[in-house]
């Protein structure tokens, strides 16, 4: 019997040293000091052993089964000791190790265009009014005296949603919205996105606009160049030179568009400005009276003028971008730059 003692205490000797996880210790646990453990079924036969035996067997059983367990015990520690210490060398910061630094994004040039913008016309007295960009063909075309026949609602040219219903091709339809809603004087301007079935180089079939709109009493085609003077000297710089062409637009009555001195050759003439040595920035004019009608104004009281700019080719003049479609790649070299 004491050879059976010797045999176990040998096994269990070979089986701990070969344990090396957690796991593995408890299940040689069970294994030797469990109720029906190896330990635990010795002790059960000790009728086998000579009386006179017995007593000294059982200690021995004992003192094998209590030296199994201390040891059970240290190894468990051993290893909880190195878990700990494994988990803190995983998780020590270098504390010399240079920061992560903060990443800043930028403004979308053209955002930077509409805010300079904006800033400089709040300036002056106009305040922001946004409006639909799914627009009712009335007030995108009909109430700015464009009518059904007119070349602008080609299907070419616009987006229609339903026979009523366009995507608007202009900020335009806000001075409507906006005369329909308030009584003079008024001083608005208006950003926001616009579409027209049209991409290439210089198009997109979005891009944003800026309306802006000023009526009151005794407004003069003089009020539309002087703040317009205003505006494009403090946008390209005081030295900047202007010309007022006239043009066309139906809403308008007389209008014109207004040219920049070519930022790029300064007037010799190069690619930009197609040798003429002037930059097309923005179509303006005086609110034509058939526009009023359409919002109940008073036409022998009341005058004003509006103007629409198109943000995109005023950010490609003043970074010097030359396609347009930059804008919507939304390629991070590129917005990086700004
Ligand atoms: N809406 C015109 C366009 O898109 C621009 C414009 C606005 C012209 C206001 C005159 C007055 O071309």
């Amino acid at each position: 019997m004491t050879g059976e003692l010797e045999t176990l205490r040998k096994q269990a000797d070979d089986e701990l040293l070969k344990a090396e996880t957690e796991a593995e210790l408890q299940i040689l646990r069970t294994r030797y000091l469990g109720r029906k453990g190896l330990i635990t079924g010795l002790l059960r036969n000790i009728a086998r052993v000579l009386p006179a035996d017995r007593a000294l067997f059982g200690k021995e059983c004992n003192e094998l089964k209590d030296e199994i367990s201390a040891r059970i015990d240290t190894m468990l520690a051993d290893i909880a000791v190195s878990k700990k210490r494994k988990a803190l060398d995983s998780e020590r910061i270098d504390v010399t190790l240079p920061g992560r630094g903060i990443r800043y994004g930028s403004l979308h040039p053209v955002t930077q265009v509409r805010e300079e913008i904006c800033g400089i016309f709040a300036g002056l007295g106009f305040s922001i009014v946004e409006g639909p960009e799914v627009e009712l063909d009335y007030y995108n075309f009909e109430a700015l005296n464009i009518p059904r026949d007119h070349p602008a609602r080609d299907m070419q040219d616009t987006f229609y949603v339903d026979e009523n219903t366009v995507l608007r091709t202009h900020t335009s339809p806000v001075q409507v919205r906006t005369m329909e809603k308030r009584r003079p004087p008024i001083r608005i301007l208006s950003p926001g996105r616009v579409y027209r079935r049209d991409s290439d180089v210089s198009h997109t079939p979005m891009f944003h606009q800026i309306e802006g709109l000023l009526v009151d009493e005794g407004i003069t085609f003089g009020d539309l160049k002087g703040v317009l003077t205003v505006f494009l000297r403090q946008m390209f710089g005081e030295e900047t030179a202007l010309r007022f062409r006239p043009s066309f637009f139906p809403f308008t009555e007389p209008s014109a568009e207004v040219d920049i001195r070519c930022v790029i050759c300064k007037g010799r003439g190069c690619r930009v400005c197609k040798q003429s040595g002037w930059l097309e920035i923005l179509g303006s004019g005086m609110v034509d009276p058939e526009v009023f009608k359409n919002v109940g104004y008073d036409t022998e009281k009341l005058t004003g003028f509006a103007f629409g700019l198109g943000l995109e080719r005023i950010a490609m003049l003043k970074f010097g971008i030359s396609d347009i479609r930059l804008f919507f790649e939304n390629d991070l070299r590129f917005l990086n730059q700004f």
